[in-house]
């Protein structure tokens, strides 16, 4: 993020601590229980959101090394992520052509993929270069044969890939406008530090919008995050379907006692991107924490969240790497133990018919954003 815009954020967010207010949106949005619910919903989400647009699967620094790939299930789709020797990265479907095994698991280097089933041999750039008994394929011709790709770009330091075999990227128009801002924090810089995978029972927009207010802060979270910052108060702004909040943290007030000029904002800021529609990425200090939310292909009610942190590469002492796990403890602990329970809580709810809406109030805007983004992609 640039200085200007970062001292631009600081005025707001004094001003609204100084007045014990946020802006607020012109009016209370009611979101249709049915959305969290509805199998119909769910296939044009799933048509429309995740097999239509392009998916950030993740930061360069996944594939960190000419040779370096890592596989990417959590989109209901087997990806397989590559970097080739020249750099560039590319994305296949971890399908073997010869009868649809994997290719490759987990992640790690090397010159290509050999198929654990029959061993036919795939290089790093997807082509089938070699398989055992070739002559009895003498009639597919291996040029025909190799890995399927999909169209695949890395922009400000992060991965994308169109899910949908033969597409071009489709990048949103409005991303341009985030992505000279992402570029800021120089992502590609950044080392996975770990990974978490979790399976809740609950709606993957009801998982996205734990992140998308601070109202609940100093109540749910009153023995945890709260007396790090401020309750119910953040900045809120819109590029297109994506958007970012700014809440401060309580030290925030330093600031007061320097000039202007020699302002650091960030140390004292949480900033949250949410790249439409269901990628979470959360700066934090010096860590990054990308979150993948997606939905659960047989079941509305359930969803499926990769979380992985992120960290400057020159971060490798076991101090550092002490003070990086407790972050990444204290992040899964507020999510995992106080966040979700209560989504879980309200998706079960929701099956009960008490009502036909929920409502978002004036302080919560980013909610009504991302519901009416998803309304407007999915004709909902
Ligand atoms: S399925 Fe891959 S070699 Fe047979
Ligand atoms: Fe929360």
């Amino acid at each position: 993020m640039q200085k200007a815009e970062q001292l631009l954020l600081a005025d707001r967010l004094l001003d609204y601590i100084e007045r014990q207010t946020l802006q607020l949106s012109d009016e209370v949005y009611r979101q249709p229980v049915a959305e969290y619910t509805d199998r119909a919903q769910a296939a044009r989400e799933h048509t429309v959101l995740f097999r239509s647009q392009p998916l950030c699967v993740g930061l360069s620094g996944d594939l960190p090394a000419p040779g370096h790939y890592a596989t990417h299930d959590a989109a209901g789709l087997p990806l397989l992520l590559t970097r080739q020797e020249d750099g560039e990265f590319r994305a296949y479907l971890n399908v073997c052509r010869h009868r649809g095994a994997r290719v490759a698991e987990g992640a790690g280097a090397g010159r290509g993929f050999v198929c654990p089933y029959h061993a036919w041999r795939y290089g790093l750039d997807g082509r089938l270069i070699g398989r055992p008994e070739d002559a009895a394929f003498a009639e597919c011709d291996r040029a025909d044969h190799a890995l399927t790709p999909l169209a695949a770009a890395e922009r400000a330091g992060l991965l994308w890939v169109q899910p949908t075999p033969g597409q071009p990227l489709m990048f949103s128009t409005h991303l341009a406008a985030l992505e000279d801002e992402l570029a800021g924090y120089q992502l590609a810089h950044f080392q996975p530090f770990g990974t978490r995978t979790l399976r809740r029972a609950l709606n993957w927009k009801l998982a996205l919008d734990t992140f998308l207010e601070s109202y609940h802060f100093c109540v749910l979270h009153k023995d945890s995050i709260c007396a790090t910052f401020h309750h119910n108060l953040a900045t809120f702004d819109s590029y297109g379907s994506h958007f970012r909040l700014v809440t401060p943290r309580r030290t925030i007030a330093e600031l007061r006692q320097l000039p202007r000029e020699d302002w650091q904002v960030l140390p004292h800021v949480v900033v949250i991107y949410v790249l439409f529609p269901n990628t979470v990425l959360v700066w934090q200090g010096a860590q990054v924490e990308l979150w993948q939310i997606f939905p659960d292909a047989a079941d509305p009610t359930r969803s499926l969240l990769q979380l992985t942190l992120y960290t400057p590469t020159s971060t490798i002492t076991e101090k550092a790497r002490a003070h990086w796990q407790r972050n990444l403890d204290l992040v899964l602990h507020v999510v995992e133990n106080e966040d979700f329970p209560v989504g879980e809580g309200i998706q079960r709810g929701f099956a009960a018919g008490a009502q036909s809406h929920i409502v978002f109030g004036l302080n919560e805007a980013a909610l009504a954003h991302f519901h009416q983004s998803v309304s407007a992609a999915t004709g909902s």
